[in-house]
């Protein structure tokens, strides 16, 4: 019989999200008469914007014409898109990013759980805990982690996020070869500053460490004086790969584009020390496994970037930041310490009187009948923790706060 990659037995239970919808639906067969409202899962409820949408059917339109019609497209990205995010996210930022170091992809999700492949299996990992599940599993699934114990995998480098450090990730105090960062943080919601994250790119430098920077949410950043790229750092540009989405900027949550950047300075070595471009290895990686993302989508994802097009997300943004600020209230309110929701779509919430996080699941959804996300589904330190979402519409996201304010326990 064919045997299996035994590194997929390591993997701890389902992934998060699947675990939860599991659940939710369970709740739903056997309480057909109740509402229940989502602040779990991080999806969008807004949908697309005009610019974006008129971009969508114009493009539909040019495919069906066989002087306009497209087959497949380069693997990283017309043109078109990776030309508007180099200048758009980048240059206009006095960012040195050019457009041939940006690869379109079909998500953030997919190049952050594809990206470590490029690393040799002895590679050690490092990752924020409490941290966004994907990092971690797929270093599993690679082969990369050890084995499961104590609640932890004994491979990995875990680097505690919690209250005492502001949710702010200390260095690892052992060498690690691939460090994971997200900034604003999924699922904490605290966002690193400059300082901090030059020490993170001080420490690359010096140890010869590659840092996986996830910058999906930097839309959010409310703070001027916060990094929305790692880029901003000096020395970033020799040991940072940054990964950006379109999904929770501008709604492609089911639409799927994304970006991920790699400097041409970023180098890591073969066994007997030679030294190897990542950009070259990604784009050989990228030509073999991916065919590209469809042409109506990258046209959809360039109107983003056109002057209606970022008026429209700002306004559907400025709305997902409303809610964080209703959800943060109606916390305080009950008295309920909250984290977050200032320059991230995500609150970090203490669950009350010490109880475990997927107690407060259990209780929120039965007694409120909201979802949320158990901080401890994120790493052991995010056990006592509870993650809701500002993605739902205000008026559902008003009722949720109104049903969180009327919670027994609290
Ligand atoms: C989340 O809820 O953490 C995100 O939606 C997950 C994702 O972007 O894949």
């Amino acid at each position: 019989m064919t045997q299996l990659n035994a590194s997929y037995l390591q993997l701890q239970g389902s992934y998060l999200f699947a675990d939860i919808a599991k659940r939710v639906r369970a709740y739903k067969a056997a309480h057909p008469g109740q509402e229940v409202i989502s602040l779990g899962i991080g999806d969008v409820s807004q949908p697309l914007v005009p610019a974006v949408v008129e971009a969508l059917q114009k493009a539909a339109a040019e495919m069906s014409d066989v002087k306009t019609f497209r087959g497949y497209g380069p693997e990283q990205g017309y043109d078109f898109l990776r030309e508007a995010i180099a200048t758009h996210d980048y240059q206009a930022r006095n960012l040195d990013i050019s457009a041939d170091e940006i690869f379109v992809s079909d998500g953030a999700k997919s190049d952050v759980a594809n990206f470590q492949e490029l690393f040799a299996q002895q590679s050690v990992v490092a990752l924020q805990d409490p941290v966004y599940p994907v990092y971690l599993d797929t270093n599993v699934m690679a082969g990369r982690s050890g084995k499961f114990s104590g609640g932890r995998f004994e491979k990995i480098i875990y680097l505690p996020c919690t209250q005492e450090n502001n949710f702010c990730a200390p260095l690892p105090k052992t060498h690690a070869d691939i460090i994971y960062l997200c900034s604003p943080n999924n699922p904490t919601g605290a966002a690193l500053n400059k300082a901090q994250l030059q020490t993170w790119v001080d420490y690359a430098r010096e140890q010869k460490s590659i840092i996986l920077f996830d910058s999906a949410y930097e839309a959010y950043i409310t703070d001027s004086d916060l990094p929305h790229s790692i880029y901003e750092i000096p020395g970033a540009r020799e040991v940072a790969v940054e990964f950006r989405s379109f999904s929770k900027t501008a709604g492609f949550t089911g639409t799927r584009c994304a970006y991920t950047v790699v400097p041409k300075s970023v180098n890591v070595c073969d066994p007997q020390g030679g030294s190897h471009a990542l950009h070259a290895l990604w784009l050989r990686r990228q030509t073999t496994k991916f065919n590209g993302v469809p042409y109506i989508v990258q046209r959809g994802a360039e109107a983003v970037y056109s002057p209606q097009g970022q008026a429209q997300i700002k306004q559907v943004i400025a709305l997902y930041q409303q809610n964080a600020q209703v959800i943060l209230r109606a916390l305080q309110a009950v008295g309920l310490q909250a984290f977050g929701g200032v320059n991230a779509p995500y609150i970090w919430l203490k669950t009350p009187s010490k109880i475990s996080s997927w107690e407060f699941f259990d209780l929120l959804l039965n007694q409120a009948q909201v979802v949320g996300t158990p901080g401890v589904g994120f790493g052991q330190c995010g056990e006592g923790y509870f993650r809701l979402t500002a993605f739902n519409t205000p008026q559902l996201t008003a009722q949720a706060a109104q049903r969180l304010g009327a919670l027994k326990v609290l």
